[in-house]
């Protein structure tokens, strides 16, 4: 199977045969931990993403490899950051018709060019199971005794990872500097002037309609699309668009179908793309967000990136394309995105001559 080559490819560097003086595991060479890149302008470090935008109103989205947790990033994983771009792009252009999204081209394998947006400054998450780990999940209030969440009326015996009734949304404080989001309901998102009524009308709208065709087309694959997160931001007319991400592993739940209702049922937690095995050697060894991380075991590395590989191809139905084996990626992105840096300069050199 392609994953099994790729795991193969991804220990190739510690074969006695290669050239390099002083050998190193391949995904250390291929893996895209930053992509800072002096010639673009009006740089931001995302925790995942490097973000340049253009003075011409576009944005250059770079995918890194970085995995995030912990409020840092923990490691690199080789193609993560090329898995992450190909599948928003699959399924922006599997959505397209539902709802505009800021999409403008794709020069490289891990870029995307989008129309920027001022991003809505609420992060709406759409759920169709009680699930989730994390302090906002449904799942962890819901079995701190919550029944009122999100300006919503959980019914009483739910189980753990159970079907809802209907997909529902759980918007979140989009936390703009490192702080922490914090649940929001559709009423407080109006009153306090996040949104205007007519913006959640249309955001929550567009929200649901992208779920539905999310978990329609996952179902197609096997898959069970328990919730995700959207961003919307407005354009200069106050027309909005689907930013950021979509349905990637990174922003999304995905379960395995098949095993889902026998899990279910004897209550065990639904099969997914098993991802979190760095997150939880990481956490058995250091408290992370106190200590240094220890070096992250070569074989895990490989491991997580061929799960996210393997995440691609079972999403999209696509069979990856890995990029040409030896060359650095920043290398390839940089030469794809030259052309960007002479506009930079260009227009930079304009608005300083003003
Ligand atoms: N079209 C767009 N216009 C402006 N900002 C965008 C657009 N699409 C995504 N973004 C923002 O770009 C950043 C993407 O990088 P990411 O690594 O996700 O950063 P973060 O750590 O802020 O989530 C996010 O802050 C996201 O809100
Ligand atoms: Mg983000």
């Amino acid at each position: 199977m392609a994953s099994g080559n790729r795991a193969v490819r991804c220990s190739r560097r510690d074969d006695p045969m290669s050239t390099s003086a002083a050998p190193r595991p391949l995904q250390q060479v291929l893996a895209l931990g930053d992509a800072f890149i002096p010639e673009l302008p009006n740089y931001y470090r995302g925790k995942v993403r490097e973000n340049y935008d253009l003075p011409d109103g576009r944005r250059i989205l770079i995918s890194t490899d970085r995995l995030s947790a912990f409020d840092r990033a923990i490691a690199a994983i080789p193609l993560k950051g090329q898995v992450l771009t190909q599948t928003a792009r699959w399924w922006f252009e599997a959505t397209a018709d539902i709802c505009p999204n800021h999409v403008l081209d794709y020069p490289d394998p891990n870029v995307v060019i989008g129309k920027r947006l001022d991003i809505l400054p609420v992060e709406i998450i759409v759920r169709g199971y009680l699930a989730g780990t994390t302090g906002t999940s449904i799942l962890t209030l819901y079995k701190q005794g919550a029944r009122e969440m999100y300006g919503m009326r959980f019914s009483d015996g739910l189980r753990d990872n159970e079907a809802l009734p209907q997909a529902v949304i759980t918007p979140t404080s989009k936390a703009f500097d490192g702080g922490h989001d914090e649940p929001l309901s559709a009423a407080g998102i109006v009153e306090t002037g996040l949104l205007t009524q007519a913006q959640w009308d249309e955001v929550s709208g567009y929200a649901l309609a992208l779920f539905a065709r999310g978990q329609a087309l996952a179902a197609d694959r096997g898959l069970i699309l328990a919730d995700t997160k959207y961003e919307f931001g407005a354009d200069a007319d106050g027309r909005i668009l689907l930013a950021d991400e979509i349905h990637t592993p990174d922003s999304s739940r995905y379960w395995f179908g098949e095993s889902y209702p026998g899990r279910f049922e004897r209550g065990e937690k639904p099969e997914s793309f098993d991802k979190d095995f760095v997150r939880n050697w990481v956490v058995s060894r250091c408290d992370p967000y106190r200590e240094e991380l220890p070096p992250i075991p070569p074989e895990l590395i490989s491991q997580t990136s061929d799960v996210y590989v393997r995440a691609y191809e079972t999403i999209t139905g696509q069979v990856f394309v890995p990029p040409p084996a030896g060359e650095p990626p920043l290398e390839r992105i940089r030469r794809n995105l030259a052309r960007y840096f002479e506009r930079g300069r260009e227009a930079d050199h304009v608005s300083s001559s003003r």
